[in-house]
């Protein structure tokens, strides 16, 4: 079983402030790294370490043959990573003292995938293989169109939340992950209740407090594992990534939100996005661990 990831592939620049700059304020960081980031990048990462085929599709510019190498190193597959007529995408992050984040993303390269590469990549999947997609690149209906029509299941991140992308995505979706603000924000795009959406599974995160799974059989929350928080940038990608692998492995989804929450609150102890993606085998440890 494979899973296709369309997704974004960023060069992420960190910047450590005291605090989240405010509207008009101008701060110095403390410290700056970069390193492979985006968000579709660091979900095929994710599911990569957790023992999956992941194979990516993207797109970088004649500037991105590191990120390119970079994944095919954490595991991910990289042959329909094209090189494009436009910048490596790159985002600016700020993380202030607490872990917390903010980020913009200049997003180049990845809003120009093509759609031969995409046809030509899915047309290999086979029935029970999975397609994870999220906001970060062109295609994205195109691509969950094409793996509805070939059987697979279609996984889709709202993030960074867009009304209408998603509205549009929302049918073609089986298994919906976002956080409680996007989903505050689907809920006023489209005036239902996550109940009334059309995705069977609704998975909805809510940061250090866990999260619910919203299935036909009903409402169930699920944990977090409490940690302390040195960078929460890319947790929710690697709880994503996490999911979709053990979801691909066959796993209920009780484990496998189980599995996704430990290898997000580890991520969270570490500073970076795909680079700081835990492997399956730190992830089980501390599950071991736990009481
Ligand atoms: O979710 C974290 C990611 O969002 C970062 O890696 C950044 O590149 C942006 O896409």
């Amino acid at each position: 079983m494979t899973l296709f990831c369309l997704g974004s592939i960023n060069l992420d620049h960190f910047y450590e402030v005291p605090q989240i700059p405010q509207p008009g304020e101008t701060l110095l960081a403390k410290a700056h790294r970069t390193g492979l980031g985006g968000k579709g990048a660091n979900q095929s990462v994710a599911a990569a370490q957790a023992g999956a085929d992941v194979v990516h599709i993207g797109a970088v510019g004649a500037d991105g043959a590191w990120a390119k190498a970079r994944m095919a190193e954490l595991g991910v597959r990289t042959t329909y990573i094209s090189e494009v007529a436009a910048p490596t995408a790159h985002a600016l992050i700020t993380v202030d003292k607490a872990g917390e984040n903010a980020i913009v993303v200049f997003p180049g390269a990845n809003m120009h995938q093509s759609l031969t590469q995409l046809k030509t990549a899915l047309l290999t999947a086979k029935r029970g293989d999975m397609l994870l997609l999220q906001n970060e690149t062109n295609l994205a209906l195109e691509a969950a169109t094409l793996a509805g029509s070939l059987g697979l299941t279609v996984l889709y991140a709202a993030a960074p939340f867009e009304a209408a992308a998603t509205k549009a995505l929302l049918p073609l979706t089986n298994l919906l992950i976002l956080n409680a603000v996007e989903m505050a924000q689907l809920t006023e795009a489209t005036g239902l209740s996550p109940e009334s959406l059309a995705p069977e599974t609704i998975i909805i995160t809510e940061g250090s407090k866990g999260g619910r799974a919203i299935t036909q059989a009903g409402e169930t929350r699920f944990p977090a594992f409490p940690v302390k928080a040195r960078d929460t940038t890319g947790a929710g990608d690697t709880f994503t990534g996490y999911l979709a692998a053990a979801l691909l492995e066959g796993q209920p989804l009780e484990s496998a939100l189980r599995l996704a929450a430990a290898a997000s609150a580890l991520k969270v102890t570490k500073k970076g996005t795909a680079d700081a993606i835990p492997a399956r085998a730190e992830v089980e440890a501390f599950l071991k661990a736990q009481p």
